[in-house]
């Protein structure tokens, strides 16, 4: 029955989980509000807020679960990829956890915990499985052969898909992190308002900035016609801008499983809260048999809950790290 502790830093979320025998009992996320009023995620303040938050986030983590301290037999850490200065916080916090009370340590990448939040659910995916992983900085199509046999088989040339939404909420005025309040204007808006060009990019790759800039003419040509356009507009422009991004998305993910002849896609990364792209794939899933995983809202965006269930897995493989571990801020999956 091991008892793990886990700790998520990477980017502006502190979060820290406790899981027993594969089992989440806790699942705790401080979020950070500070960077709102620069439009984005500033890393000198992530690194400071991260060292005010993990201490009481870990506490509490602790309390949900109902277990002390003391019960804990291991501790898991996000090592990379991140921003270095708040991966430092949780890498360092583990450490000294797993110091003081003489227990092992084990490193998680962060993008292969964003697939493996498929196994906290009871409906878990069978190997081999297809994930579109979509965050703020990673876009990818993963061939999920086993927990820690991953291969990513198509990924962005420029920008990620959070980056295309939080940009395109940025040009829209919109506060940061903008995918949600997309997601939550394309919900009143005709997502066949507005046309935005796909890319034709070779292959499984994607990219984002070609619709990035067309958006940005669109809505700059726009304004000079009309200064209120964008008021006036917000729910069919958002819901065009969303519908673009997720065919972009799905189209690319229809034709992996194609290629590689698979049934079971998946969905992972902060972008897989967004509704028109959840129900995009379950209507793909219809058309085509496939089995299709979402995980739930509280593991789709950066959580401590993924490094747990993925720390579970190395756990049991008996796979540690030495206390000489130091963070990645790139660390391929
Ligand atoms: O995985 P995540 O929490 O952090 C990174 O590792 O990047 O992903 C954050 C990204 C941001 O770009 C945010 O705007 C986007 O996920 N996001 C959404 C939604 N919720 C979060 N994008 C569209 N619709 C949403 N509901
Ligand atoms: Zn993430």
């Amino acid at each position: 029955m091991p008892v793990i502790l886990a700790i998520e830093s990477s980017c502006d979320d502190t979060s820290a989980s406790i899981c027993v025998d594969g089992i989440i009992l806790s699942n705790v996320i401080a979020n950070q509000t500070i960077h709102q009023a620069y439009g984005g995620v500033v890393p000198e303040l992530a690194s400071r807020v991260h060292q005010q938050n993990i201490v009481p986030a870990v506490a509490q983590a602790l309390s949900v679960a109902k277990v002390s301290k003391n019960d804990v037999n291991a501790v898991a850490f996000t090592r990379g990829p991140g921003l270095l200065g708040s991966l430092l916080v949780g890498v360092s916090f583990a450490k000294a956890f797993a110091l003081a009370k003489n227990l092992p340590l084990i490193e998680v990448n962060h993008m292969q915990a964003h697939v493996l939040a498929h196994f906290i659910a009871e409906k878990k995916p069978s190997f081999p499985f297809l994930c579109l992983t979509v965050s703020g900085g990673h876009t990818q199509i993963v061939l999920v052969n086993d927990y820690f046999d991953m291969q990513v088989i198509g990924q962005t040339t420029d920008d990620a898909a959070g980056e295309a939404m939080d940009k395109t909420s940025k040009i829209l005025g919109l506060p940061y992190p903008g995918g949600p309040l997309i997601d939550k204007y394309a919900r009143l808006g005709n997502r066949d308002a507005y046309k935005f060009p796909e890319p034709q990019i070779p292959g499984l790759d994607f990219s984002f900035s070609g619709l990035k800039t067309a958006i940005l003419y669109f809505i700059q040509d726009n304004v000079k016609l009309n200064p209120n356009f964008i008021e006036e507009n917000i729910n069919d422009i958002c819901a065009s801008v969303e519908y673009r991004i997720a065919t972009i998305l799905l189209n690319k993910l229809k034709k992996a499983a194609d290629e590689y002849g698979i049934k079971d896609v998946a969905l992972a990364g902060g972008v897989s809260a967004n509704t028109g792209l959840r129900q995009g794939l379950l209507q793909l899933g219809e058309q085509y048999g496939w089995n299709c995983f979402i995980p739930q809202m509280q593991y789709c965006t950066d959580n401590a809950a993924m490094i747990a269930i993925a720390g579970y897995h190395k756990y049991l493989k008996g796979d540690f790290v030495g206390q000489d571990v130091a963070p990645l801020a790139r660390m391929p999956i």
